[in-house]
Order: C-alpha cells, then sequence, then structure tokens
C-alpha cells in the first residue's frame, strides 16, 4: 500500500507539472522557466496517459457508475474525508511538496482571499475529494488526469490523442463520429465524461451545492473544453453559462502555492461551519 500511495502522488505531481507546461500561469514566461522533465518522469506521465486513453472506454464508464453511484463503499463527514485523503500523502518521497489537504486549503484560502461567495470557497475546499478513488483500490488512470467525453469522436485537443488509437471505441462506428451516441448541443449533462474523481465527486455532491459549484466540481479537468474549446458542438446555453465558473475556479487549482501554508487547524472551524450550511452531516461515498 505505502508503495501504491508513494506512487499515486508521484503520478499527481506529474500530471500537475504536465498541465503547468501546457498552460504555464504566465503565457509569455518562457518555456524553460518551467522544470523540465527528465526522461523517466516523461515516460511516467506517457505511460499513464497511455493507460488512461486505451481503458477509457463508454462501456468502461457506463460499469464503473453502476458501481460507484450507489454510495455504498463509506460515510464521513467532510473533515473525516479529508483527512482519510491525506493518507494517500507518503513523507518519504522528498519530491511532494504539498499533502493533499494543503492542496485544497490552498485551493480555497486563495478564492475566499479575492472574495468569492462561500459556496466557491467551500468548493475549492472538496474539489479534489473524489481522489478517494484510490483508497478504494481504483487504478490511477481512472481517478486522476485529464477527463473527456465518451460515446463520441476523441478529439485531438486532448493531450496525447494518438494513444486513442488503442481505445476499442476509436474503431466503433457507434462512438466514434462527431456526435457519436449524442445529438449536437445536447448539453453535457446528457453526455458521459471519463470516469475519475470530477464525475464521481459530482454525483456525491449533487443534491448539496449549487449548479455552478456542480460544474466546477464535474469539470475542472476537463481541459480539452476548457482551455481548448474542442467540445462546443455539445454544449449547450447553459452550458456556455456555466463553464464560465469552470474557467474561473482553474487557475485556484492551478497556481495556488501559498509561501506560507495555511494552517489547518486553526481554519477547521470555519470550514465545518460551512459543512454544516450545505452538506448533510455523513457524505455517502
Ligand atoms: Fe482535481
Ligand atoms: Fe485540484
Amino acid at each position: 500500500m505505502e508503495h501504491k500511495k508513494s506512487n499515486f502522488n508521484k503520478i499527481e505531481e506529474l500530471w500537475e507539472e504536465d498541465l503547468l507546461k501546457r498552460y504555464p500561469e504566465n503565457s509569455h514566461k518562457k518555456k524553460q522557466e518551467y522544470r523540465n522533465y527528465d526522461a523517466p518522469a516523461r515516460d511516467t506521465v506517457k505511460d499513464f496517459y497511455y493507460l488512461n486513453h486505451v481503458n477509457q472506454t463508454y462501456e468502461f464508464v457506463l460499469e464503473k457508475e453502476k458501481e460507484f453511484l450507489s454510495f455504498d463503499k463509506k460515510e464521513m463527514s467532510l473533515w473525516e474525508a479529508v483527512d482519510f485523503l491525506n493518507t494517500l500523502v507518503d513523507d518519504s518521497d522528498p519530491d511532494i511538496d504539498l499533502d493533499q489537504t494543503q492542496h485544497l486549503l490552498q485551493t480555497s484560502e486563495a478564492i475566499k482571499a479575492d472574495g468569492h461567495p462561500d459556496w466557491f470557497v467551500l468548493t475549492g475546499f472538496l474539489h479534489d475529494l473524489g481522489k478517494v478513488l484510490c483508497l478504494f483500490d481504483e487504478p490511477q488512470w481512472a481517478v486522476v488526469g485529464d477527463t473527456f467525453p465518451v460515446g463520441c469522436k476523441f478529439s485531438d485537443k486532448i493531450v496525447y490523442p494518438e494513444f486513442f488509437k488503442e481505445n476499442p471505441d476509436n474503431d466503433n462506428e457507434k462512438y466514434n463520429s462527431k456526435y457519436g451516441v449524442y445529438e449536437p448541443n445536447c448539453g453535457l449533462r446528457n453526455v458521459h465524461m471519463s470516469w475519475g474523481h470530477d464525475e464521481y465527486l459530482y454525483h456525491i455532491m449533487k443534491d448539496s451545492l449549487p449548479d455552478e459549484a456542480l460544474y466546477i466540481i464535474r469539470y475542472h479537468s476537463f481541459y480539452a473544453q476548457h482551455r481548448e474549446n474542442a467540445y462546443e458542438h455539445l454544449m449547450d446555453e447553459y452550458d456556455h453559462k456555466m463553464f464560465k465558473w469552470v474557467q474561473a475556479f482553474n487557475p485556484y487549482d492551478l497556481y495556488s502555492k501559498s509561501p506560507t501554508p495555511p494552517n489547518a487547524e486553526e481554519l477547521k472551524p470555519y470550514y465545518q461551519q460551512l459543512a454544516t450550511k450545505y452538506l448533510p452531516e455523513k457524505i455517502r461515498f
């Protein structure tokens, strides 16, 4: 388990670095200012995306929805879930500079500092809780990484699009046309996304948070849309309206690295009060 945990953090960290390289905070910053991968790290990211792109089929997603959307795995309060997620951390890995709780707190505290409404702050604080999937023994490629629609043609705007050649859906005419199983501009609510922490947490929070928050949670790793605009043909007007929030959230997720880490114990009462306002006492996972 320890090895697995440390490996999980490694993948996550590499994914994040990859995102920062693809989408630097300051586009006029020169590329080389960002840490370059050594070859083995680069390969780890590639291997990760290979597994993700080959295995995320329409059928796989439906299976995972069936398996996890009955929420019979565990019941936890918000803080218990955050603590549980944090057991993913392995301090023995010197490369990991942020544990899960710190990432959540730094994201939410940055949102709070900009004066956003409380539901937005809470969303920042819980946006990655779906990663508990890893603690239910799900493979990393089915938990983290960029997400994308399944059941229709994979966009070449998705990172490492060449790996989709080996995804069985790519050769299935039911799924490989522009719209696949969907109607033009049917609205993303009718579209199945690749399975991962975003989709899982969306379903957990569906009845508790405002729609804007649910869009942030559900689509925060959907870079092919919120950065590349590759799936407008499936979106309706309501999606476009709501996606402004996904875009507003993304910089907080990617670039919130505070030099003085927030103090979790001090901030706990504030977040507990937000949990009381919006969430059931025990959240079902
Ligand atoms: Fe995330
Ligand atoms: Fe995140």
